[in-house]
C-alpha cells in the first residue's frame, strides 16, 4: 500500500524540483544567490551561521539495551560454586572496568561475589579501597537478583586469603568456565583479575546482564565523594562544557609522539615517564601521527573547538590532571576555563589524592551539559556510557586522526576548520565517535 502512495508523491516532487531547477537556471536574476545556497545546511556541507555542533540533527542515539534494562532475569542458582573476589589495579576507571567484568564472570560461574579489592595506593584506607569510592549498600541493593553479593565471608573461610587466579595476561578468548571454575570448586574462595580483552558478548544473557547492571546501574560514588562532587558542581557557572584534556607527561610519553616548544620542566617530566618507549622519529613519526596516535595539545584542542563553532566565551570545566602542559594554548582562546584548583578550597585541594580527583572529574563530567574528550580512554568510555544512560547526548570525541591527516595535507585556516567541522558533524550525527559496545545499543532517531 505504502509503495503505491509514495510513488505519485515522488513523481510530483521530481517534477516540481525539475521546474524549480529550470526556474533557477533560466531566470536572469536567480532567486537564490550562491551565498544563501551555500548557507542552507540541507543543500551544502557548510556550517550554517554561528550554530554550534550540538544543533546538528542526529540520526542515531546510543541507549542502554532493552535486554538488560528490562531485566528478564534468570533465577539465581540454588547452590553457589564458591566465593569470588575481584582484584583491581590501575587508575580509578580501569579498576571499575575490571570490576564490572569480574561481576559478569562471577555470575557466569554461578559464584557469590565478595566486595572487590581495589589497589591500595598509600592514600586509600587499607581495608577497603572500594568502599572509599563507591556506595556499598547501594551496590548490594542494586545487584539483587543479578548476582549474589555478600559483605562478609562466612567464618570458616574469612581467615584465609583467596587462591589467586590472574587472568590479566591471558590472550585470546579463553573460557572462564573451563579454566577458572575448577579452581573455584577446589578452593571455594578465589580472587581473579579479569583478562583485558575478553569478549563478554558470548556469555549467556544472565551473565551479561549482571555485568551491565553492576557497571551502569549499581555503582554510585560514596556519600563523601558525592558530597564533594556536588559542591564542586554547584561552584561551576551553568551551562558548561566539561573538557577532558589529556596532555600530561605520562600520556605524551606513552604515546611515543614528540612535540616542539615544550618547557624544559615538561620535557623532564616526559623523559621521566618514558621508560623504554622511545618516541618515533622521521617518517615513522608522521605515519604514527596520521594514524591518530598523538594526543591533542591544548592549542590544537582550542582550534578544533572553534571549528565546531563552540563559542569562545563558553564556560569550560577542565577535567584534567594537575600535570596538564601548555594550558595557555587553550586559555588564550577560551577565557572562561575553570579547574579544580581554582574552584576548591586550597586545603581541600592539596589534601586530595589522584583517585579522588579522578572521581570528581567523573562526577562533573556525567553531570555537565556537554562533554568533549580529546582521547578515548577508560574514563571517557565510562563517562560516555553514563551520559547515554542519563539521556545526555552532547558528548563528543575529538578526532586526532582527522586533525593529523588534514594538517599533514597542508590544510590551514578556514579550509582546515571546514574539514574538521564535517568530520565531527558526521561523527556526532551518526553516533560514531562515541560508539558504546556491549550494554548499549544504537537506536535510529
Ligand atoms: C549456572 O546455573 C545455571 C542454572 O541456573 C546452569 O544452567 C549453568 O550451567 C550453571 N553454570 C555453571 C558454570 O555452573
Ligand atoms: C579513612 O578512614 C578514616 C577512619 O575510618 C576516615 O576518617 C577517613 O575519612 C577515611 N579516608 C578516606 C580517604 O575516606
Ligand atoms: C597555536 O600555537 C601557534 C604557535 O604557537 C599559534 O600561532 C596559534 O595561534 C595557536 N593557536 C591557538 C588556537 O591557540
Ligand atoms: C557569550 O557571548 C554571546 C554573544 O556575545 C552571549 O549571548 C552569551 O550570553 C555569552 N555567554 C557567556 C557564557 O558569557
Amino acid at each position: 500500500m505504502i509503495v503505491f502512495s509514495v510513488k505519485p508523491l515522488f513523481s510530483i516532487l521530481l517534477v516540481s524540483l525539475s521546474l524549480l531547477l529550470a526556474v533557477i537556471v533560466l531566470s536572469p536574476s536567480t532567486p537564490f544567490s550562491e551565498r544563501s545556497l551555500a548557507r542552507n545546511p540541507l543543500l551544502s556541507d557548510s556550517r550554517s551561521g554561528k550554530q554550534d555542533i550540538w544543533t546538528v540533527q542526529r540520526t542515531v542515539e546510543w541507549r542502554p539495551c532493552n535486554w538488560w534494562m528490562e531485566g528478564a532475569l534468570t533465577a539465581l542458582p540454588v547452590e553457589s560454586n564458591g566465593y569470588i573476589r575481584v582484584d583491581c589495579y590501575g587508575g580509578l576507571n580501569q579498576m571499575r572496568r575490571d570490576f564490572c567484568d569480574g561481576v559478569g564472570i562471577a555470575r557466569l560461574l554461578n559464584a557469590t561475589l565478595v566486595l572487590p579489592k581495589f589497589e591500595v595506593a598509600a592514600y586509600w584506607n587499607e581495608s577497603s579501597g572500594f568502599a572509599d569510592v563507591f556506595d556499598v549498600d547501594y551496590f548490594i541493593q542494586q545487584m539483587n537478583g543479578f548476582v549474589e553479593v555478600v559483605r562478609e565471608l562466612p567464618a570458616e573461610i574469612a581467615l584465609r586469603e583467596p587462591f589467586q587466579v590472574d587472568c590479566s595476561k591471558r590472550k585470546g578468548h579463553f573460557d572462564y568456565i573451563e579454566s577458572v571454575l575448577p579452581s573455584l570448586k577446589e578452593h571455594h574462595y578465589i580472587s581473579i583479575t579479569p583478562a583485558m580483552s575478553q569478549r563478554s558478548d558470548r556469555y549467556p544473557l544472565y551473565a551479561r546482564a549482571g555485568r551491565c547492571q553492576a557497571c551502569y546501574n549499581a555503582l554510585r560514588l560514596s556519600r563523601t565523594l558525592e558530597k564533594k562532587g556536588s559542591e564542586l558542581l554547584d561552584a561551576i557557572p551553568k551551562p558548561f562544557l566539561s573538557l577532558h584534556l589529556r596532555f600530561e607527561p605520562d600520556m605524551v610519553a606513552y604515546s611515543q609522539c614528540e612535540y616542539a616548544g615544550l618547557s624544559p620542566s615538561s620535557m623532564k617530566a616526559i623523559e621521566a615517564a618514558r621508560g623504554d618507549r622511545k618516541p618515533w622519529t622521521g617518517d615513522a613519526a608522521l605515519v604514527w601521527r596520521n594514524r591518530g596516535k598523538c594526543p591533542l595539545t591544548p592549542n590544537e584542542t582550542a582550534l578544533i573547538l572553534r571549528a565546531l563553532s563552540i563559542p569562545t566565551n563558553t564556560t569550560i570545566y577542565l577535567a584534567a590532571g594537575d600535570g596538564l602542559m601548555k594550558i595557555e594554548g587553550l586559555t588564550n582562546v577560551y577565557t572562561n576555563v575553570y579547574t579544580k584548583a581554582t574552584l576548591l578550597r586550597r586545603e581541600d585541594f592539596t589534601s586530595m589524592h589522584g583517585n579522588t580527583k579522578a572521581a570528581l572529574d567523573y562526577y562533573i563530567s556525567i553531570n555537565s551539559d556537554s562533554y568533549i574528550a580529546t582521547y578515548f580512554g577508560n574514563m571517557d568510555k565510562m563517562v560516555a556510557a553514563m551520559r547515554a544512560l542519563k539521556g545526555l547526548f552532547k558528548t563528543l570525541f575529538l578526532s586526532r586522526r582527522a586533525f593529523a591527516q588534514f594538517t599533514s595535507q597542508g590544510l590551514k585556516g578556514e579550509e582546515l576548520s571546514e574539514a574538521l567541522w564535517k568530520v565531527h558533524r558526521d561523527d556526532f550525527m551518526l553516533g560514531r565517535g562515541s560508539a558504546l559496545p556491549d550494554c548499549f545499543c544504537d537506536f535510529k532517531l
